[in-house]
């Protein structure tokens, strides 16, 4: 395993577009973190009413000899506030502030503040620079990388939103000390993600590790998200608009979501449903005959170990399998009402694929708690 004693860099390669994630400790204080953003610009940071008093006002400090005034903003805590009045508040600040073409976004926060923040800085003036500060796990090996931004529906999480790219992406691993181990389990759940679709050694890694995980060895969460951002860079470097590969990412997402937006928005968190949602994926691969009988049950007992759900909710107590493909119309990658999945078709590697309802009412039925 890596010793930690520098900052580790990935690039994420966009042409113009391109930005790095800085991954080590003690970056949020320091100024170096945020060299892309424009020096003499304004700041508005973005967080929420749980991780600004943690963190705000030492990225205030960090950010004051870079820009001309440094604003924050705090918004509500929860999924349940992904929605079009608090993206609102967003811009109510950056137009009370007069906040130009120029100024800079900072989200600080996890995927809901990242997400959040991202789309408002897609949307005001059409587009101003953001910087992402994810302090959620989930939010550093994921959410802020990659440029997709949103809001939910009612009908649907993530319907809205928007691909804006980062300037940069600081990922300092202390701010995780202070997150909930329940929520630490949640971004493990997208950490396991990136063995199935993209590295089987990672997956080795990571059963030999995940004691060290939770239990926050800096060491083996450095090689965690470092991995988990090389992967994901690697998939979004080819394919940003998800004409294709960048699917893959939303393994387990399908099912997921379906139980995030059946149960109501931040019932469970979106790893968890995303954990559950692996197992049903995985399932559903087997039923395909893509992967043998052993890899669902590997997965769900490292699930388990990450201290994640493996069964899903029941959603519907008559239909239940009825209300999951309801709901799973409304996936982003479904096409004229047919649902895609993504599958395991060997290890290491992930395709998108269509399956018979009968069979993924069978898989529904077999993986739900009753
Ligand atoms: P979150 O943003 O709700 O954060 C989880 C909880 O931890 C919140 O209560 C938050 O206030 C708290 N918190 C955050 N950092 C903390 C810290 N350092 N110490 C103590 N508490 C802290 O949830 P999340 O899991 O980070 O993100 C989930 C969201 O990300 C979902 O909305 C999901 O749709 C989105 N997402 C987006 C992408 C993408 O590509 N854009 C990818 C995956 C997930
Ligand atoms: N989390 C899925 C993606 O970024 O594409």
């Amino acid at each position: 395993m890596p010793v930690i004693s520098q900052v580790q860099q990935v690039q994420i390669a966009l042409g113009e577009r391109s930005y790095p994630i800085r991954i080590g400790g003690g970056l949020l204080d320091d100024p170096a973190s945020y060299r892309e953003a424009p020096a003499g610009s304004d700041a508005l940071i973005v967080s929420n009413e749980t991780v600004a008093p943690l963190y705000a006002a030492r990225l205030s400090q960090a950010l004051a000899a870079r820009h001309r005034q440094v604003h924050r903003l705090d918004l509500p805590d929860g999924e349940e506030h992904k929605t079009w009045q608090t993206l609102n508040r967003i811009f109510d600040a950056l137009l009370g502030h007069g906040a130009d073409r120029k100024t800079v976004l900072y989200a600080l926060g996890g995927g809901v503040v990242g997400d959040m923040t991202g789309f408002a800085a897609a949307c005001y003036m059409r587009g101003v620079p953001f910087i992402q500060v994810p302090t959620t796990l989930l939010a550093q090996v994921d959410s802020s990388v990659g440029g997709k931004t949103a809001i939910n529906h009612p009908l649907g999480k993530n319907m809205i939103g928007a691909f804006h790219q980062p300037l940069a992406v600081v990922c300092d691993l202390d701010v995780l000390d202070t997150l909930p181990a329940r929520e630490l389990s949640a971004g493990l759940a997208e950490v396991i993600k990136y063995g199935p679709i993209a590295d089987p050694d990672f997956l080795d890694w990571i059963e030999v590790h995940i004691e060290a995980l939770r239990a926050r060895d800096p060491a083996a969460l450095a090689h965690a998200v470092r991995r988990s951002c090389e992967i994901k860079a690697a998939v979004v470097g080819q394919d940003e608009r998800e004409a294709g590969l960048r699917a893959i990412l939303n393994f387990g997402h399908t099912f997921g979501h379906a139980i995030e937006a059946g149960l109501g928005y931040g019932a469970w968190l979106h790893g968890e449903a995303v954990a559950a949602g692996m197992v049903m994926a995985a399932e559903l691969s087997h039923a395909l005959g893509l992967v043998d009988a052993g890899f669902a049950p590997r997965l769900a007992a490292l699930l388990e170990r990450a201290g994640l759900p493996t069964r899903g909710a029941v959603l519907d107590a008559q239909d239940n399998p009825g209300r999951y493909l309801a709901l799973m119309r409304h996936d982003k990658k479904a096409e004229q009402g047919e649902i895609r999945f993504v599958v395991i078709d060997r290890p290491g590697h992930a395709a998108v694929r269509a399956a018979p309802d009968a069979l993924v009412r069978d898989v529904i039925e077999r993986c739900c708690t009753r």
